[in-house]
């Protein structure tokens, strides 16, 4: 679905559940990230892009005048209700945390959204590392900004929605996510320095390349716990270097201080810091539509997630395995996992021209070695979160 057959979809389905049309329409996109995985929180280097899959929220005032938002899904019957008369805290059902979490946000800053109707579709896929959580919270803040009329500046509404997910989720995420939901531009990937939040646009509209999303179809449930993990064993080899954070750390100084880490401790950073550096040379590769070169510093990054960092999975390396086996000669110049890990998707940067054949290889072959359908697709560089109807 385009995002305005989407917004329609949306549009009809609030009418049918409320009665009446809705007064505004908001959508906050997912995304898959090029390269830069598990950087964010080590203040270096992330090169995501948003993808043509929204959230899509449509709303209006309640008719009894009431204090109070209720969310409505195609994804749950219950909806989420969110009382503005107490203070907004974590309930049920649980996704409605994400929304109510930036709802106070939004009540931190001074602005008040009233009471609301909303009805909402995502077509991100659930779960699988392509941030429907940051598409659902960028998107909340979007509809927010139409309600009220008070836009905020894009930098502080993903850092809102950032706190909404570390707050009323949980997840002690980095600034990834909800920063290319928010900041993502049509025919671009979004180079985004975490530590100074500085962003710049890398160009990415080359039409003889594509990038597909292969999602394994799979979700392993150590996820949240390994990554608050992670994160502690970076700041633990950080301190042991002594710098603030694996962004001021050199290959050399790693070295000068494995002896006082653990091995695992180690690894964890040699990841970070080969991978910060990666991912500005693949900024660079791709500016100069150089191809080959990307799609290795790719594979090296799976390579690195899978070994050092151990955040990939048995299906996920499946798919990267399939992807070299390719090879450049069947149009694949790279393939790596793509976010948090353990399950989710890989990206795999392919010559346009054998899509079609690359997508069927990779399903049969997946297939046969795991028993299971992946879902194969590719996003051109999307737009960011955008009011549709204010
Ligand atoms: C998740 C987090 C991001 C980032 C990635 C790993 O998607 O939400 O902040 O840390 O994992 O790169």
């Amino acid at each position: 679905m385009t995002l305005p057959e989407l917004s329609a979809y949306v549009a009809a389905e609030f009418q049918k559940t409320y009665g009446r049309p809705p007064r505004w329409i908001a959508a906050a996109p997912g995304r898959v990230n090029v390269i830069g995985e598990h950087t964010d929180y080590n203040d270096g280097f992330v090169l995501p892009m948003a993808i043509e899959f929204y959230t899509v929220m449509a709303a209006d005032r309640p008719v009894d005048g009431k204090n109070v938002i209720t969310l409505r899904s195609t994804f749950e019957p219950e909806p989420a209700v969110i009382d503005l008369a107490v203070p907004v805290k974590i309930s049920t059902p649980k996704w409605g945390n994400y929304p109510r979490g930036v709802v106070a946000g939004f009540q931190a800053r001074g602005v008040n959204p009233g009471g609301l109707d909303v009805f909402l579709h995502s077509t991100v896929p659930l779960g699988s590392g392509l941030s429907s959580s940051a598409a659902l919270e960028v998107c909340t803040a979007t509809l927010i900004e139409a309600v009220t009329g008070k836009t905020i500046d894009p930098i502080e509404k993903a850092l809102l929605a950032q706190k909404a997910e570390h707050d009323f989720a949980g997840v002690p995420c980095g600034i990834m996510d909800q920063f290319i939901s928010a900041l993502g531009r049509e025919g671009h990937l979004l180079l985004l320095d975490c530590r100074t939040r500085k962003t710049e646009l890398v160009p990415m509209s080359d039409p003889a390349v594509a990038l597909l999303i292969i999602n394994t179809n799979v979700k392993h449930e150590l996820g949240s716990g390994e990554y608050a993990k992670r994160r502690a064993e970076c700041e633990a080899a950080a301190r042991i270097i002594g710098v603030a954070s694996l962004r001021d750390a050199t290959p050399d100084q790693l070295e000068r201080a494995k002896s006082k880490m653990t091995d695992v401790v180690y690894r964890r950073a040699r990841h970070v810091i080969g991978e910060i550096e990666r991912t500005v040379h693949a900024a660079e590769g791709i500016r100069q539509s150089n191809w080959p070169t990307v799609g290795q510093f790719m594979y090296a990054s799976h390579a690195s997630l899978r070994d050092d960092y151990e955040v990939s999975c048995k299906e996920l390396d499946v798919v990267v395995d399939i992807a070299e086996d390719i090879g450049y000669k069947g149009g694949v110049y790279g393939c790596r996992m793509t976010g948090g890990g353990f399950g989710g998707c890989c990206v795999a940067l392919v010559k346009a021209e054998a899509i079609e054949a690359i997508t069927k290889k990779i399903a049969t072959d997946y297939k046969a070695k795991t028993g299971i359908d992946a879902v194969i697709f590719s996003s051109r560089p999307a737009a960011g979160a955008t009011i549709i109807k204010a």
